[in-house]
């Protein structure tokens, strides 16, 4: 009897040890933008409810400012297994997978709503999906806003952006997007642009109010042109090995955990993208151009053709179901 509850207590003792031994699982999660951003606020959201459901089972480490990664390296990085979680703007996903440059289509969803209510029905679904075959998983869509121009000479119609250098993400369409205006669009980091700007290697630049702000463009450009030719959203993205090699329970948890800091970065993309906007004007170092009716239908009407360039790669039952979403 007595060696068998010796033996037990040194089961326990050894079990005990072990859980005190053993190793947070480490999820870094790297991003290009600042903390005070919609997507700076979920990754320190998800990082506080991912380690309050999971103590000392998970370690989450958030990387901003593209610290540890561009947006051009951090997805084979992924696929390498050197880190776990990203959140890339739909735009960076171009090598992985055609179907995402839907979101780039200028003049596509009317608003953010519109854009939500596309991403949550079958189809928005399904995209999470679309890169499985590439070893990314999608966790979620996330919201930043609708996109402005930003230049320091003040533009109104197309004609004023003619011959004149932007910087875009990593994406055709947006190329193309410019190419239709005259313009000169230049694919480069999002950590390069404040010095492009402030240095004038570079004429303006596309982002929705919360990175011209938390990114201090404003601060190097005269104005800003309220277009909202475009949307700026991101997908939470993860390794399949990474994910389906984690314990069902401790995977279950951090997607409850996800799911809700997604929730809370969207409503703080929300109500940054009214504050931020106000931020700037506030600022009186940057004169905000509203459009009338017709400038504005100018933009659509040079950009829109866009589309038919893209329409077969995206697939048409595509943006229409995202049209649909307008409705
Ligand atoms: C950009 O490159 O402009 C954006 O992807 C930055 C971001 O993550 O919001």
């Amino acid at each position: 009897m007595k060696t068998l509850v010796a033996s037990i207590l040194a089961c326990a003792s050894l079990l005990t040890f072990n859980a005190a031994e053993a190793k947070p699982i480490e999820i870094k999660f790297s991003h290009v933008v600042a903390e005070n951003t919609p997507k700076g606020q979920m990754a320190l959201k998800f990082k506080e409810l991912a380690e309050a459901a999971l103590p000392g089972q998970v370690e989450v480490k958030v990387y901003p400012n593209s610290q540890l990664y561009t947006d051009e390296t951090v997805l084979q990085a992924m696929q390498l297994g050197d880190i776990e979680m990203a959140a890339p703007a739909l735009s960076k996903f171009q090598a992985y997978t055609d179907q995402l440059q839907l979101f780039d289509l200028p003049f596509l969803f009317k608003d953010i709503d519109a854009v939500d209510r596309f991403q949550r029905g079958p189809q928005g679904q399904a995209l999470l999906k679309s890169m499985e075959s590439k070893m990314l998983v999608g966790l979620g869509f996330l919201h930043n806003g609708m996109k402005q121009l930003s230049a320091n000479d003040p533009i109104r119609v197309p004609a004023d952006i003619s011959g004149k250098k932007f910087r875009i993400m990593t994406s055709d369409v947006l190329q193309a997007q410019f190419e239709a205006v005259q313009a000169i669009p230049l694919k480069k980091p999002f950590a390069e642009v404040f010095t492009l700007l402030q240095t004038k290697a570079i004429d303006g630049q596309e982002s929705p109010w919360s990175n011209t702000y938390a990114s201090k463009f404003f601060e190097v450009q005269k104005y800003v042109t309220e277009t909202n030719h475009g949307i700026l959203d991101y997908m939470v993205v993860t390794s399949s090995e990474f994910w389906y090699g984690l314990p069902d329970d401790v995977r279950a948890k951090l997607t409850v955990a996800m799911n809700e800091a997604i929730a809370y970065g969207n409503k703080v993309a929300i109500e940054q993208d009214a504050a931020d906007r106000q931020h700037i004007l506030d600022s009186g170092k940057t004169e905000i151009i509203t459009l009338t009716d017709a400038e504005r239908q100018q933009w659509v009407d040079a950009m829109k053709p866009v589309w038919n360039m893209f329409i077969d790669e995206i697939g048409a039952d595509l943006v229409n179901a995202a049209l649909k979403a307008n409705n």
